[in-house]
C-alpha cells in the first residue's frame, strides 16, 4: 500500500513570541503593544485563503530582540527576517512577499544584524 504524499507549505512563517517579564532590561518581541501580531498574521492568512500553503509557527527568541518584533519567512531555498513589525508591515509582507513572491526589502532586518550563517565545526 502506498502512502499518500503530504503537500509541503510554500512558506513557513516563524514569528518570535518571546515575552519578557516586566522590569527586564532586555526588550522582547511580545509586550502589551505587540501581543496581537501573531493572531493578526493567522487571521490574515485565513482571510486570504493562505493557511496551508503557508504554515505559521510560534517560536521563542530568535536572538534579534533589539529589532523586535521579528519573524522569519522561509521558502524552499530562501529565508528572510523581518524586523520592527507592525500590523501594517505584516499586511504588506503578506501581500507582496507571500502572495506576490517579492520580499519587502525596506522591512528586512539590516544586514549587520543578519549576517552569513555561522560555520559548523
Ligand atoms: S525576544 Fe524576539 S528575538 Fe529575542
Amino acid at each position: 500500500m502506498q502512502m499518500p504524499q503530504i503537500p509541503q507549505p510554500t512558506y513557513y512563517i516563524f514569528k518570535c513570541e518571546q515575552s519578557s517579564p516586566p522590569g527586564m532590561p532586555k526588550p522582547s518581541c511580545v509586550n502589551a503593544d505587540t501581543q496581537g501580531l501573531f493572531n493578526h498574521i493567522g487571521m490574515s492568512l485565513m482571510q486570504k485563503g493562505l493557511m496551508g500553503p503557508v504554515q505559521l509557527i510560534r517560536t521563542s527568541c530568535l536572538a534579534r530582540c533589539q529589532q523586535g518584533p521579528v519573524m522569519v519567512v522561509a521558502g524552499q531555498n530562501e529565508r528572510f527576517m523581518y524586523a520592527n513589525l507592525t500590523t501594517e508591515k505584516i499586511d504588506r509582507i503578506l501581500e507582496e512577499h507571500i502572495k506576490g513572491g517579492v520580499p519587502v526589502a525596506e522591512y528586512l532586518i539590516p544586514e549587520q544584524f543578519w549576517g552569513e550563517p555561522q560555520k559548523l565545526n
